[in-house]
């Protein structure tokens, strides 16, 4: 449990400083990671967005209501704009040929802009039509992070400490291989995500990544989340200043549902419930648990019944959690400001639970009490996990076929099926509670309601 940056991201945002200003001084828009793909051709000529807008109006008129257009506007207003070192990442080019000297001398190459992330584009607009002179198309990690990657904003290094940064080791053979993209993808792979959804190719390769390595892979990326061109008001706190150009909402509140077909529809949850909730795998079936992806279920207080069979296994049930005002980011995402001791802030981009967000709501008086509130609930989650393991007994005769269970599941009965499903649903939730108290509470009780009424 994190409380407050380790000393850890503190040396790698030290040494991500020393990076980023060799980044820097490398032409803007050049790789300075491998796997980097945003850079530029050779020749560095800068034309500024308001030339590409001749041909990319759309993608102008979005781009220009970002708080990167007046990223030089931010730099006046606190009266830095001619310190050279800011201007780095606040302008296109500057301090390099053919960059950004001053705003009365190139106007146009003033705030972050379309070259910032895409490279010049001098040799692309004298020949549209030559493709290797285009501007790379790059959804890495690392075109945003040559700016967004030092002490004042550490995003990209604690974004790469996080379990979004890559392709989950079981599935990257997989994909090499040219199999399970469009089962597992859609949330496993940025790839398939930005072809399916950004994109929006009508079909999409299951040989997207075939012969493809680890290190080619993109996992959740800043742009699956995202937005680079444009507002898109989906941020609780969205307003003139911040906006965070969210693809999806930040906070939803969807009616609750015991439907496989309403629960496997993603468009009704929050941006993390893209990927962070059922995929609607039901008590009846019996060759693996279902997957470790059910937060949001378990969160809203709901959970998939066979659709031949209704009748909720605990009453679907609600939490105060969920009205936290930024729902999953208020707890795994709070940002720390600037510390001046410490030299470093927190982005919330390492995505680890942090209390910090759980005080200053007026529920929880401070972390240490939230803290106190969670250690007691975890360690009878925990217990009462222990004990129902135990009072099912042998496993070979109960679990899963996946799990050490029979290979014929016949002879399991539907009672046993239900409580070892809400055994494994409390457990990959992986909150131990934390995510719906009242209705992990309750689906305990009524494990030990079922295991008893069986005499175990
Ligand atoms: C004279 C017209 C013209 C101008 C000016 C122009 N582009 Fe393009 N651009 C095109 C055309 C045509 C394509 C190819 C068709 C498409 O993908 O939309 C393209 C494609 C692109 C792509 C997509 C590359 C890909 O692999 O999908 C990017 C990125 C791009 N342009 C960025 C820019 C930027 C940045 C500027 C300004 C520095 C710019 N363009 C100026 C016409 C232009
Ligand atoms: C050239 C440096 C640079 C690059 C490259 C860059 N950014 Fe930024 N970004 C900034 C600066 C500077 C600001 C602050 C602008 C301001 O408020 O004046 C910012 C602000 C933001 C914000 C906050 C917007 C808001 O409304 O609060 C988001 C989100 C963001 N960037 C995402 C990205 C993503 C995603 C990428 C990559 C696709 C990226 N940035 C690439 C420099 C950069
Ligand atoms: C390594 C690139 C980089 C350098 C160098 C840099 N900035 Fe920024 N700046 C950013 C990014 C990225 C953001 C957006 C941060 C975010 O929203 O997380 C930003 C945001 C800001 C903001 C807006 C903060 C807010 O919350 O709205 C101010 C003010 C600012 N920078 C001032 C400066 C000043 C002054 C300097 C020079 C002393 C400077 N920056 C140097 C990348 C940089
Ligand atoms: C903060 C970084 C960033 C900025 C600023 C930016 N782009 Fe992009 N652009 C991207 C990324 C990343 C992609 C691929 C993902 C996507 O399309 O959302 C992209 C995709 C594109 C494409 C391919 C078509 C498409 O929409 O997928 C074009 C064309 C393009 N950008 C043009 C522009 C132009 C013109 C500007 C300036 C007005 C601009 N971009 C500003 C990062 C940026
Ligand atoms: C609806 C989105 C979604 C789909 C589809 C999906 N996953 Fe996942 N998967 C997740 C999320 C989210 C996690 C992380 C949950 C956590 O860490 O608690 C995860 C975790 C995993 C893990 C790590 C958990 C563990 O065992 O330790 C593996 C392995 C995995 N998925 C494999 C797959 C495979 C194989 C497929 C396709 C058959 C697949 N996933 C399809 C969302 C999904
Ligand atoms: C899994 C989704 C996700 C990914 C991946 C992600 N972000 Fe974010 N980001 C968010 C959310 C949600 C917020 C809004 C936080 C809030 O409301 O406080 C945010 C906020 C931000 C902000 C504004 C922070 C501030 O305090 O002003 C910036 C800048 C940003 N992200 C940049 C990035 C960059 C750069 C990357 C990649 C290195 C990235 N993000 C990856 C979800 C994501
Ligand atoms: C595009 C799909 C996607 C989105 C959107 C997404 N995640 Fe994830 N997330 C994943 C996958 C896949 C994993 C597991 C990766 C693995 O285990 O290989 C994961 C892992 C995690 C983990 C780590 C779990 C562990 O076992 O360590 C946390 C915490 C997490 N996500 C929180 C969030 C939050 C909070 C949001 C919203 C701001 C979010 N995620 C949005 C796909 C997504
Ligand atoms: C009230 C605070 C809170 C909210 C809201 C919240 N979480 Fe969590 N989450 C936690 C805590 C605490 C843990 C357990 C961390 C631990 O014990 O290691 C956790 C665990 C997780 C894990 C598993 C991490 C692992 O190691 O297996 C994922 C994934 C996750 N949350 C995603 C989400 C998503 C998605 C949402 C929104 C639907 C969400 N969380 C909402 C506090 C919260």
């Amino acid at each position: 449990m994190k409380r407050r940056s380790s000393l850890r991201s503190i040396v790698t945002g030290v040494l991500s400083v020393i990076a980023g200003s060799l980044c820097l001084a490398m032409t803007m828009g050049q790789g300075c990671a491998p796997n980097d793909g945003g850079g530029g051709t050779a020749t560095s000529q800068f034309l500024g967005a308001s030339e590409c807008r001749l041909c990319h109006s759309s993608h102008y008129d979005d781009w220009i209501g970002t708080s990167h257009a007046s990223a030089l506007e931010t730099l006046k207003a606190i009266g830095q704009d001619r310190n050279a070192f800011c201007l780095g990442c606040h302008t296109v080019g500057n301090g390099e040929e053919g960059g950004f000297v001053s705003e009365a001398s190139t106007p146009h190459l003033a705030g972050v802009q379309c070259e910032n992330c895409h490279g010049p584009g001098f040799d692309h607009r004298s020949n549209v039509d030559d493709r290797n002179a285009r501007p790379p198309r790059s959804i890495a990690s690392s075109v945003c992070g040559k700016c967004h990657n030092n002490t004042h904003h550490p995003t990209l290094d604690e974004w790469q400490r996080s379990a979004h940064a890559g392709v989950n080791e079981e599935l990257v053979p997989r994909f090499a291989a040219g199999s399970s993209l469009s089962s597992c993808g859609v949330c496993h792979s940025g790839d398939y995500r930005d072809a399916k959804f950004i994109q929006e190719l009508s079909s999409v390769p299951e040989t997207l990544l075939s012969g493809k390595t680890e290190a080619e892979m993109y996992g959740v990326t800043c742009v699956i989340c995202h937005d680079p061109h444009k507002r898109t008001e989906n941020a609780v706190e969205s307003g003139p200043a911040k906006d965070y150009q969210l693809r999806y909402p930040e906070a939803a509140y969807p009616a609750r549902s015991n439907s496989v077909a309403v629960l496997t529809d993603s468009s009704r949850y929050n941006l993390c419930g893209q990927c962070h909730r059922s995929r609607g795998r039901v008590w009846s079936e019996t060759s693996r648990p279902m997957h470790h992806s059910i937060q949001s279920n378990m969160f809203h207080g709901e959970m998939p019944l066979p659709d031949d069979d209704q009748t909720p296994l605990v009453a679907n049930t609600n939490t105060a959690h969920r009205f936290v005002p930024k729902q999953c980011v208020t707890c795994h995402m709070p940002t720390v400001e600037f510390d001046e001791t410490l030299q470093l802030a927190d982005s919330g981009h390492d995505f680890a639970p942090n209390l910090e967000g759980c005080s200053g709501l007026g529920c929880h008086p401070s972390p240490q009490s939230a803290e106190q509130d969670m250690a007691a609930l975890q360690a009878r989650v925990d217990a009462d996990l222990a004990a129902c393991y135990n009072r099912l007994g042998d496993p070979s005769t109960w679990e899963y076929t996946s799990e050490g269970g029979p290979a014929d599941q016949s002879n399991i009965p539907d009672e046993i099926k239900k409580i070892r499903f809400l055994y494994y649903w409390v457990l990959y939730d992986g909150s131990k509670g934390v995510h719906n108290p009242e209705y992990t509470r309750a689906i305990l009780t009524n494990i030990d309601v079922r295991l008893t009424a069986l005499g175990k």
